[in-house]
């Protein structure tokens, strides 16, 4: 019997097919584990199937020993884990990518209406009781029919993020390091862009690249200086591809119109300069936060460290 460590909550049968073969010790708490809860806990542990609020990195893996093989992580992004470090020893790293594709879409399109047409703010309106009326120029919004989408990272859910934006009859700009597949832009009628051009055109800026230290905040001030004052950004990716405070200032001047977050620089804090401002809206990291994705994705990491465990090759491994 192997022994597999679960760095916090998941679904119940993604622990059951573990424990089904292993040893499991699971942290049970809603709140992330702590550091030293974690270096603790990983000792001796032959797989960590380990959430994206805990940083995975040579600590952690020294402390945890030899015989750890695995690494599953529950999630499509894998910047909390130090893949070089595994590689180095010979730990196999794997992530959730496919089963979250379209909650996170979701969540990028949800933002997207919220921000354009001002529903968190209207919310606000009727929460707070503050007097209102239907008038013809009373909380305009901003329409997407005809709009241009540029999305900055075509991959599986930025790609998700322009069909919605195609049903909404809008256009499709992208930035990426590289063509996307023929086929693909075709489908969604797409035009690739520099990064700065993509920046000046869009209507909507949403991002879904990956964050690595290439990708630190992409969006920065000059960035957002380059975009149209009547242009929304999104961010459902990873919040330090932003630069929040010069998001917060680029909002406060006009300089753009409005923000939709679903990430956050330094999470759970929030830039203090987004909280004052009604022209963003913000969920707290939502991305794939249904029942079906969370099952999904916990019996995903369950499956790749079982796969690993037993000899047999990871069904989704992260390539150093
Ligand atoms: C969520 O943020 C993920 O990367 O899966």
């Amino acid at each position: 019997m192997s022994k597999v460590v679960i760095t916090g909550r998941i679904p119940d049968p993604a622990v059951e097919s573990l424990r089904a073969e292993h040893e499991v010790w699971m942290h049970e708490d809603t709140d992330p584990i702590s550091r030293a809860a974690l270096l603790e806990a990983v000792i001796g542990a032959d797989a960590v199937v380990s959430l994206l609020t805990e940083r995975i990195d040579a600590e952690v893996l020294d402390a945890a020993g030899d015989q750890l093989h695995v690494l599953a992580n529950v999630a499509v992004g894998y910047n909390n884990v130090d893949v070089p470090a595994c590689a180095e020893r010979g730990v196999v790293v794997t992530n959730t990518p496919g089963v979250l594709t379209e909650a996170t879409a979701d969540i990028a399109f949800g933002l997207i209406l919220m921000v354009t047409r001002r529903l968190g703010e209207g919310e606000r309106v009727i929460r707070s009781q503050t007097p209102w009326s239907w008038g013809m120029s009373y909380m305009l919004g901003s329409g997407l029919q005809g709009k241009t989408l540029g999305v900055i990272g075509l991959g599986d859910i930025g790609a998700a993020t322009a069909r919605r934006a195609r049903a909404f009859g809008m256009h499709i700009a992208y930035a990426s390091r590289s063509e996307c597949d023929p086929e693909l832009a075709e489908e969604l009628q797409a035009t690739r862009l520099e990064t700065d051009e993509l920046l000046a055109t869009a209507d909507v800026v949403s991002l879904h690249c990956p964050y690595s230290q290439a990708t630190h905040h992409l969006i920065g001030a000059e960035q957002l200086a380059l975009m149209k004052n009547t242009a929304y950004l999104v961010n459902t990716a990873r919040g330090p591809i932003v630069d929040e405070a010069a998001l917060a200032e680029a909002l406060r001047h006009g300089q753009i119109a409005g923000a939709g977050l679903d990430v956050f620089e330094n999470e759970p804090a929030v830039h203090e300069g987004l909280l004052e401002l009604d022209t963003v809206a913000m969920v707290p990291h939502l991305g794939s936060a249904t029942i079906e994705t969370r099952t999904a994705m916990a019996q995903l990491a369950a499956d790749n460290a079982r796969a690993v465990l037993s000899g047999r090759a990871p069904l989704t491994e992260v390539r150093p």
